[in-house]
């Protein structure tokens, strides 16, 4: 099937950031989940720098009640920038707001009911409107030299249609993911790898495949009209999985293998380990960091051995 008419470029991104970060209370509590930094940024400014890298021009944020410090960190924060011009703390000033959208280039909606990811990108569909965008879901962080959205738009250029990034899971995780149902001819290291059917969440004996969506997706703006009706599915809840499933056959659907290091932030295991690997990343601390990390080691290692 063709997709010339499926290839529009791709200048708007829905950030569904309405969640509720049930495993990290009390932390969120009180502070959005994607407000939480990973070394000193938060882990929505990752995804937002990580858009704009992939050329994203429109951010849409998908929120609900109690997450209006997403709203704040892209505004100007005038008190504070004015106090650092008074100081000429330039380099202090540019990370306070060097760095956000043109005013109108950065939209809020709210999800007002958590109803499941589909629900969520649907409630964008008028900020959207008819052309293709991006998603990016914040809790998975890609380390790569190249971000996995641009490495996605590349692909995208070439094939148009919808364009999932994925990785491959161990068997006994696939009901934490959307999982693709692959050609069993499908060459197990093709970096594009066309989907002929999608389950979210299956149980692992009954996963079509161990490859898994990991939070990045191009989507026609076609999957509106199908979650426009769609019903709860897996968990109860309006999936987004489902209502691509649907496009299959109309507009193509491709996994995208990208390049780099997935940390899964939704948990609390993977958000300290990108702490940790964001932090040895930086060449400022990198070396003072390996040698706290070491010792801390050693310590946690005797004290158990001690306990
Ligand atoms: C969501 C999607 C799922 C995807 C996952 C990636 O699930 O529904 O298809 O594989 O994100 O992190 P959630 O983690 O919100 O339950």
């Amino acid at each position: 099937m063709s997709n010339a008419k499926n290839r529009a470029p791709i200048k708007k991104i829905v950030f569904p950031v309405g969640g509720m970060g049930t495993s990290f209370l009390p932390a969120t509590k009180a502070v959005p989940k994607e407000m939480f930094p990973v070394v000193d940024r938060p882990l929505i400014h990752y995804a937002f720098e990580e858009a704009r890298e992939a050329g994203i021009e429109q951010f849409i944020f998908v929120t609900a009640r109690g997450k209006h410090a997403i709203e704040d960190h892209f505004d100007h924060a005038a008190e504070l920038e004015n106090n650092l011009a008074k100081k000429n703390k330039k380099e202090e000033l540019e990370r306070t707001s060097g760095w956000l959208p043109k005013p109108g280039n950065s939209m809020f909606v709210r999800q007002q009911e958590p109803m499941g990811l589909g629900h969520a990108v649907w409630t964008a569909r008028h900020l959207v409107g008819n052309e293709p965008f991006a998603v990016i879901l914040p809790d998975d962080m890609v380390h790569a030299k190249t971000g996995c959205l641009k490495q996605m738009v590349e692909a995208y250029n070439e094939t148009g249609g919808n364009i999932l990034g994925v990785m491959n899971v161990p068997r006994e995780k696939t009901s934490s993911y959307g999982i693709l149902d692959i050609d069993a001819g499908t060459d197990g290291n093709a970096k594009l790898v066309k989907a002929k059917g999608m389950v979210e969440k299956p149980a692992p004996e009954k996963a079509p495949s161990t490859l898994s969506i990991i939070g990045r997706y191009i989507l026609q703006p076609e999957v509106f009209k199908i979650l426009d009706t769609q019903g709860p599915g897996a968990g109860g809840e309006i999936q987004l999985t489902d209502a691509i499933c649907q496009m299959i056959g109309n507009i193509d659907v491709h996994g995208f293998r990208f390049e780099g290091t997935r940390y899964d932030c939704g948990g609390l295991v993977g958000f300290v380990a990108a702490n940790v690997a964001y932090a040895l990343d930086r060449k400022d601390i990198h070396d003072k960091m390996k040698e706290e990390l070491e010792a801390v080691y050693q310590r946690s290692e005797q004290l158990r051995k001690s306990a």
